[in-house]
Protein backbone atom coordinates (compact mmCIF):
# COMPACT_ATOMS: atom_id res chain seq x y z
CA UNK A 1 0.00 0.00 0.00
CA UNK A 2 1.15 3.51 -0.92
CA UNK A 3 2.40 5.46 2.38
CA UNK A 4 1.26 8.61 2.15
CA UNK A 5 1.96 10.16 5.69
CA UNK A 6 5.64 8.51 5.82
CA UNK A 7 3.73 6.73 9.09
CA UNK A 8 6.35 3.52 7.96
CA UNK A 9 9.60 4.77 6.84
CA UNK A 10 11.19 2.23 9.96
CA UNK A 11 10.31 -0.75 9.41
CA UNK A 12 10.40 -3.49 12.50
CA UNK A 13 13.08 -5.19 10.56
CA UNK A 14 15.48 -2.08 10.29
CA UNK A 15 15.10 -1.70 13.85
CA UNK A 16 16.14 -5.36 15.01
CA UNK A 17 19.09 -4.76 12.50
CA UNK A 18 20.41 -1.64 14.46
CA UNK A 19 19.93 -3.24 17.78
CA UNK A 20 21.72 -5.65 16.10
CA UNK A 21 24.56 -4.07 15.01
CA UNK A 22 24.53 -2.29 18.80
CA UNK A 23 25.24 -5.50 20.23
CA UNK A 24 27.98 -6.53 17.97
CA UNK A 25 30.01 -3.14 18.11
CA UNK A 26 29.79 -3.50 21.94
CA UNK A 27 30.57 -7.34 22.02
CA UNK A 28 34.56 -5.97 20.48
CA UNK A 29 34.62 -4.06 23.91
CA UNK A 30 34.74 -7.31 25.86
CA UNK A 31 37.91 -7.79 27.89
CA UNK A 32 39.17 -10.17 30.92
CA UNK A 33 39.55 -7.25 32.84
CA UNK A 34 36.78 -7.34 35.70
CA UNK A 35 36.91 -3.54 36.34
CA UNK A 36 36.73 -2.52 32.26
CA UNK A 37 34.52 -5.21 31.97
CA UNK A 38 31.93 -4.03 34.69
CA UNK A 39 32.08 -0.50 33.19
CA UNK A 40 30.90 -1.92 29.84
CA UNK A 41 28.21 -3.91 30.82
CA UNK A 42 26.65 -0.77 32.78
CA UNK A 43 26.72 1.19 29.57
CA UNK A 44 25.78 -2.02 27.63
CA UNK A 45 22.59 -2.51 30.09
CA UNK A 46 22.12 1.51 30.22
CA UNK A 47 21.65 1.11 26.49
CA UNK A 48 19.16 -1.10 26.58
CA UNK A 49 17.41 -0.14 29.45
CA UNK A 50 17.01 3.36 28.09
CA UNK A 51 15.61 1.98 25.18
CA UNK A 52 13.09 0.03 26.57
CA UNK A 53 12.18 3.88 28.41
CA UNK A 54 12.04 6.05 25.14
CA UNK A 55 9.54 2.82 24.20
CA UNK A 56 7.61 3.31 26.93
CA UNK A 57 7.14 6.68 26.68
CA UNK A 58 6.46 6.71 23.78
CA UNK A 59 4.09 4.55 23.82
CA UNK A 60 2.17 6.45 26.49
CA UNK A 61 2.58 9.47 24.49
CA UNK A 62 0.32 7.42 21.70
CA UNK A 63 3.22 8.19 19.27
CA UNK A 64 2.91 6.83 15.80
CA UNK A 65 4.78 3.07 15.30
CA UNK A 66 7.51 4.88 13.05
CA UNK A 67 7.95 7.41 16.06
CA UNK A 68 7.95 4.86 18.86
CA UNK A 69 10.99 2.85 16.49
CA UNK A 70 12.73 6.11 15.79
CA UNK A 71 12.39 6.75 19.58
CA UNK A 72 13.83 3.28 20.42
CA UNK A 73 17.00 3.61 17.76
CA UNK A 74 17.80 6.81 19.21
CA UNK A 75 17.42 5.03 22.99
CA UNK A 76 19.81 2.18 21.61
CA UNK A 77 22.46 4.37 19.77
CA UNK A 78 22.39 7.65 22.49
CA UNK A 79 25.49 6.08 24.27
CA UNK A 80 27.30 4.28 21.72
CA UNK A 81 30.33 6.60 22.23
CA UNK A 82 30.60 5.72 26.09
CA UNK A 83 32.37 2.31 24.90
CA UNK A 84 35.57 4.20 23.09
CA UNK A 85 35.49 6.49 25.37
CA UNK A 86 35.83 4.46 28.47
CA UNK A 87 38.73 2.38 26.60
CA UNK A 88 40.35 5.27 25.37
CA UNK A 89 39.88 8.00 28.62
CA UNK A 90 39.10 5.11 31.12
CA UNK A 91 36.63 7.69 32.69
CA UNK A 92 32.65 8.51 31.79
CA UNK A 93 33.99 12.27 32.71
CA UNK A 94 33.72 14.27 30.06
CA UNK A 95 35.12 16.76 31.14
CA UNK A 96 38.25 14.68 31.72
CA UNK A 97 37.69 12.95 28.48
CA UNK A 98 35.69 14.50 25.83
CA UNK A 99 31.84 15.03 24.88
CA UNK A 100 30.33 11.41 24.75
CA UNK A 101 27.55 12.66 22.87
CA UNK A 102 29.34 13.70 20.18
CA UNK A 103 31.72 10.71 20.28
CA UNK A 104 28.16 8.79 19.64
CA UNK A 105 27.31 10.50 16.43
CA UNK A 106 30.95 10.44 15.47
CA UNK A 107 30.62 6.03 15.66
CA UNK A 108 27.39 5.84 14.29
CA UNK A 109 28.47 7.88 11.14
CA UNK A 110 31.84 5.98 11.12
CA UNK A 111 30.20 2.79 11.39
CA UNK A 112 27.40 3.80 8.67
CA UNK A 113 24.80 2.32 11.75
CA UNK A 114 21.84 4.45 10.56
CA UNK A 115 21.87 3.06 6.86
CA UNK A 116 18.92 1.86 6.72
CA UNK A 117 17.36 5.19 7.54
CA UNK A 118 16.45 7.71 5.06
CA UNK A 119 18.37 11.37 5.48
CA UNK A 120 15.53 13.11 7.40
CA UNK A 121 15.32 10.61 9.92
CA UNK A 122 19.05 10.13 10.11
CA UNK A 123 19.88 13.46 10.92
CA UNK A 124 16.51 13.69 13.08
CA UNK A 125 18.64 10.37 15.01
CA UNK A 126 21.83 12.38 15.35
CA UNK A 127 20.08 15.59 16.15
CA UNK A 128 18.51 14.58 19.59
CA UNK A 129 21.28 12.02 20.33
CA UNK A 130 23.63 15.50 20.23
CA UNK A 131 22.03 16.94 22.43
CA UNK A 132 20.89 14.16 25.17
CA UNK A 133 23.14 15.66 27.31
CA UNK A 134 23.11 19.18 27.18
CA UNK A 135 22.48 21.49 30.36
CA UNK A 136 19.36 23.28 27.50
CA UNK A 137 18.88 22.15 24.55
CA UNK A 138 18.89 24.48 21.34
CA UNK A 139 16.20 27.07 21.10
CA UNK A 140 16.12 26.82 17.34
CA UNK A 141 15.38 22.92 17.28
CA UNK A 142 11.98 21.85 15.64
CA UNK A 143 9.10 20.41 16.97
CA UNK A 144 9.78 17.12 15.72
CA UNK A 145 13.54 17.59 16.51
CA UNK A 146 12.10 18.81 20.46
CA UNK A 147 10.03 16.11 20.97
CA UNK A 148 12.96 13.42 20.24
CA UNK A 149 15.51 15.39 22.22
CA UNK A 150 13.24 15.78 25.38
CA UNK A 151 12.02 11.92 25.18
CA UNK A 152 15.47 10.97 25.25
CA UNK A 153 16.90 12.91 27.71
CA UNK A 154 14.03 12.13 29.93
CA UNK A 155 14.45 8.31 29.26
CA UNK A 156 18.24 8.68 29.57
CA UNK A 157 17.93 10.24 33.34
CA UNK A 158 14.87 7.63 34.23
CA UNK A 159 18.01 5.09 34.02
CA UNK A 160 20.50 6.70 35.31
CA UNK A 161 18.48 7.18 38.25
CA UNK A 162 18.51 3.34 38.16
CA UNK A 163 21.52 2.94 38.03
CA UNK A 164 23.23 5.47 40.69
CA UNK A 165 20.52 4.21 43.34
CA UNK A 166 22.28 0.54 42.66
CA UNK A 167 25.53 1.83 43.20
CA UNK A 168 24.78 3.86 45.63
CA UNK A 169 23.16 0.99 47.86
CA UNK A 170 26.22 -1.19 47.40
CA UNK A 171 29.34 1.25 46.97
CA UNK A 172 30.68 0.61 49.59
CA UNK A 173 31.15 -2.91 48.92
CA UNK A 174 32.07 -2.16 45.37
CA UNK A 175 33.53 1.37 44.80
CA UNK A 176 33.62 1.80 40.65
CA UNK A 177 35.13 5.46 40.44
CA UNK A 178 33.96 5.79 36.71
CA UNK A 179 30.50 5.38 38.03
CA UNK A 180 30.86 8.37 40.69
CA UNK A 181 32.38 10.57 37.59
CA UNK A 182 36.03 10.30 39.45
CA UNK A 183 34.43 12.26 42.40
CA UNK A 184 35.54 11.56 45.88
CA UNK A 185 32.97 10.56 48.29
CA UNK A 186 33.71 13.60 50.73
CA UNK A 187 31.58 14.63 53.64
CA UNK A 188 29.74 18.27 52.79
CA UNK A 189 28.73 19.92 49.62
CA UNK A 190 28.81 23.17 47.64
CA UNK A 191 25.64 25.58 48.90
CA UNK A 192 25.29 26.84 44.83
CA UNK A 193 23.94 23.47 44.52
CA UNK A 194 21.92 23.12 46.84
CA UNK A 195 20.33 26.65 46.45
CA UNK A 196 19.76 25.81 42.79
CA UNK A 197 17.45 23.09 43.85
CA UNK A 198 15.46 25.40 46.12
CA UNK A 199 14.81 27.48 42.96
CA UNK A 200 13.85 24.78 41.32
CA UNK A 201 16.92 24.98 39.21
CA UNK A 202 18.98 22.72 37.89
CA UNK A 203 22.54 22.07 38.88
CA UNK A 204 25.35 22.72 36.77
CA UNK A 205 27.84 19.94 36.13
CA UNK A 206 30.13 22.68 36.23
CA UNK A 207 29.76 22.67 40.19
CA UNK A 208 30.68 19.25 41.13
CA UNK A 209 33.46 19.13 43.97
CA UNK A 210 32.33 15.68 45.30
CA UNK A 211 30.24 12.75 45.30
CA UNK A 212 26.93 14.46 47.21
CA UNK A 213 27.37 16.95 44.55
CA UNK A 214 27.12 14.64 42.05
CA UNK A 215 24.03 13.63 43.76
CA UNK A 216 22.24 17.01 44.00
CA UNK A 217 22.99 17.28 40.36
CA UNK A 218 20.56 14.09 40.18
CA UNK A 219 17.90 15.21 42.30
CA UNK A 220 17.63 18.18 40.59
CA UNK A 221 16.63 16.81 37.32
CA UNK A 222 13.02 16.18 38.74
CA UNK A 223 12.89 19.92 37.07
CA UNK A 224 14.36 18.82 34.05
CA UNK A 225 11.98 16.35 32.76
CA UNK A 226 10.09 17.02 29.92
CA UNK A 227 6.64 15.09 30.25
CA UNK A 228 4.22 14.04 32.84
CA UNK A 229 4.78 10.73 31.94
CA UNK A 230 8.33 10.80 32.98
CA UNK A 231 7.51 11.89 36.45
CA UNK A 232 4.97 9.10 36.95
CA UNK A 233 7.40 6.77 36.06
CA UNK A 234 9.92 8.26 38.14
CA UNK A 235 7.59 8.18 41.01
CA UNK A 236 6.85 4.33 40.52
CA UNK A 237 10.08 3.29 40.27
CA UNK A 238 10.62 4.98 43.81
CA UNK A 239 14.41 6.25 42.76
CA UNK A 240 13.84 9.68 44.53
CA UNK A 241 13.38 8.37 48.02
CA UNK A 242 16.99 5.79 47.48
CA UNK A 243 18.49 9.16 46.05
CA UNK A 244 17.63 11.46 48.98
CA UNK A 245 18.27 8.74 51.98
CA UNK A 246 22.01 8.56 50.80
CA UNK A 247 22.37 12.27 51.23
CA UNK A 248 23.74 13.50 54.53
CA UNK A 249 20.74 14.77 57.28
CA UNK A 250 22.06 18.23 57.89
CA UNK A 251 18.82 21.14 58.28
CA UNK A 252 19.39 22.66 54.91
CA UNK A 253 19.30 19.36 52.96
CA UNK A 254 16.18 18.09 55.11
CA UNK A 255 14.68 21.22 54.01
CA UNK A 256 15.80 20.61 50.42
CA UNK A 257 14.31 16.54 50.61
CA UNK A 258 11.00 18.10 52.08
CA UNK A 259 11.01 20.41 48.86
CA UNK A 260 11.13 17.84 46.45
CA UNK A 261 9.02 15.52 47.85
CA UNK A 262 6.28 18.43 47.65
CA UNK A 263 7.34 18.82 44.14
CA UNK A 264 6.72 15.13 43.39
CA UNK A 265 3.79 14.81 45.18
CA UNK A 266 2.18 18.23 43.49
CA UNK A 267 3.57 16.62 39.78
FE1 LIG B 1 24.70 9.86 27.69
Amino acid sequence: MLNLNNLDMISDKALQKIKQDFEAYVADFSSPEKAFQQNIEVKKKHSREVMKNTEHLARALHLPENDARLACVIGILHDIGRFEQFRKYHTFSDKKSENHALLSVKVIERDQLLNNLDANEQELVKKAIACHNMKEIPKDLTERERLFCNLIRDADKLDIWRVVTDYYCQMEKEPNNALQLDLPDTKGYSKVNLQDIMQERIVDLQNLQNLNDFKLLQVGWIYDLNFKESLGILKERGYMKILLDTLPEDEELMKMKTKVNQYLNQS
